[in-house]
């Protein structure tokens, strides 16, 4: 029987590679979604990979969804923490509201979805988890200190689960992308991107295929002595 993987955000965008390149390893994958019903829809019908819709933000909701995907799939061996949102603002103009969203699903997630599947990696003795950090959360970002502050805590929370899981053979590490040609990195002011684009090296934005391939490294057998780290892959715009 295959391994089976849930993607979050894995019907869209980056989540959406994630899901056909871990699929294409052999493994069977389910793909998470919150809101966006009708693409969801699509991807299924394109794909064959079936979708589930919960948010990751709400705690209840991420046990009872891993509970359907193992009922349904078998136990769960991999967890890609990929959904997330932004909620951008200089921080004169955010909102409590626009902190706690972003703080809630790109954060909280992480932590509803390692409760939801950690306890049976480790009782499996084998597992991999693999949370989509960002450079944002490396360097900084201005207008974003929702966001920077959540990615950041992705990466100090991969830091923490990856000693707890290093002796049962479940291994977290993070991935901290660059700016990637996505609906999130399409939603930036135009002005503001081309100065985004103008700082890095390789002179692009970078493919959600390209995050994909690292995640699917991540989540291989030959990285199980890979854990606690954070691949950077962002075309050289910083380099940690
Ligand atoms: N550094 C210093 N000053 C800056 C600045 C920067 N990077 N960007 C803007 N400013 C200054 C402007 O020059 C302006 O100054 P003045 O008032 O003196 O002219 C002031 O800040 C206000 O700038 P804006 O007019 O842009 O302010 P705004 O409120 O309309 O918009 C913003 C602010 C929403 C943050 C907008 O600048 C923005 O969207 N920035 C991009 C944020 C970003 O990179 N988001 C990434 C989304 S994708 C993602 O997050 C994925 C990932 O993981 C990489």
């Amino acid at each position: 029987m295959s391994r089976v993987a849930i993607v979050t955000g894995g019907t869209r965008g980056i989540g959406e590679a994630i899901s056909l390149a871990l699929r294409e390893m052999g493994y069977t994958v389910a793909a998470n979604y919150a809101g966006n019903v009708e693409k969801a829809k699509a991807f299924t019908d394109a794909t064959g990979i079936a979708a589930y819709k919960w948010d990751v933000g709400d705690h209840q909701a991420c046990l009872d969804g891993c509970a359907q995907v193992a009922a349904d799939l078998g136990p769960v061996d991999i967890v890609v923490n990929n959904a997330g949102i932004t909620r951008d603002g200089v921080l004169a103009k955010m909102s409590f509201d626009d902190w706690n969203e972003v703080m809630r699903i790109n954060l909280g997630g992480c932590f509803n979805m390692a409760k939801a599947t950690f306890p049976g990696m480790r009782e499996r003795r084998w597992g991999r988890i693999v949370n989509i950090g960002s450079i944002n959360g490396q360097a900084g970002q201005y207008g974003q200190v929702n966001y920077a502050a959540a990615k950041s805590g992705i990466h100090g929370f991969t830091k923490a689960l990856a000693q707890e899981g290093a002796k049962y053979g479940v291994t977290v590490n993070a991935i901290a992308p660059g700016y990637i040609d996505t609906d999130m990195v399409a939603a930036v002011p135009a002005q503001v991107l081309e100065k985004i684009v103008a700082r890095i090296p390789v002179g692009r934005l970078g493919k959600a295929q390209e995050i994909a391939r690292g995640v699917a490294f991540l989540c291989s057998e030959d990285a199980g002595f890979v854990t606690g780290s954070t691949l950077s892959i962002n075309g050289g715009q910083h380099m940690y």
